[in-house]
């Protein structure tokens, strides 16, 4: 069998103009609120698989902050400098990155497309790398979904199960929070432990 690449099927995906999945409104509005509440404190915001904007559009409405995206599809990078929204750089998250520094990286609906434990843990060290203050990431909560059809069926990835481990090393979580109306959906707020 052949291992799934989810590089690829997201290059694919934004090449054939498919929505990312950030379509979601009432977690969109989730979301806008939450780095909303933050952002003051914040100068800089790294936003990794970012894709193309649809929700940075959003939360950077009124915003001055400066903003780098990073996403692995050429499509969503070319719809990103189209938007103008700050910086956008076509790099693969799973491959080791320490460049620059944001003071709040935020990291919504990615770790759980990627198919391995190792991939999840280069991003989480990637996301460390780059935060300075704060970080946001947006995952499945399998501890209600290990509960419900999908995972009654077996039919999550395994590495769904390591949600507990989602933290990026050297951080502590300061936050959780389950999305109002979608409750398989957890926002983890990490900040360094050295802060
Ligand atoms: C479900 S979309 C989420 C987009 C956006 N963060 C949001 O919440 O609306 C997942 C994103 O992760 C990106 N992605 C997946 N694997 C990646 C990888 N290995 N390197 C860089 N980006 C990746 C995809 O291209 C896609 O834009």
């Amino acid at each position: 069998m052949t291992a799934f690449d989810e590089a690829e099927f997201w290059r694919a995906r934004y090449a054939r103009r498919e929505p990312s999945g950030a379509q979601l409104g009432h977690e969109h509005a989730f979301i806008v609120r939450e780095v909303l509440r933050r952002a003051a404190r914040h100068a800089s915001i790294l936003d990794v698989g970012c894709g193309d904007g649809t929700l940075a559009h959003k939360y950077l409405k009124g915003l001055d902050q400066r903003w780098t995206g990073w996403d692995v599809s050429p499509d969503a990078i070319q719809t990103l400098r189209r938007r103008g929204l700050g910086e956008a750089v076509e790099t693969d998250i799973t491959q080791p990155r320490n460049v620059g520094t944001a003071d709040l990286v935020v990291c919504f609906n990615v770790l759980y497309h990627l198919p391995t434990e190792a991939k999840v843990r280069q991003v989480l060290a990637n996301i460390a790398n780059a935060c300075s203050k704060t970080a946001m990431i947006l995952t499945w909560n399998t501890r209600v979904l290990e509960r419900g059809p999908l995972g009654k069926q077996g039919k999550l990835a395994k590495h769904c199960f390591l949600w507990p481990l989602w933290t990026p090393p050297g951080h502590e979580v300061v936050e959780e929070q389950t999305i109002p109306g979608s409750p398989h959906k957890t926002l983890l707020v990490t900040r360094p432990t050295d802060d």
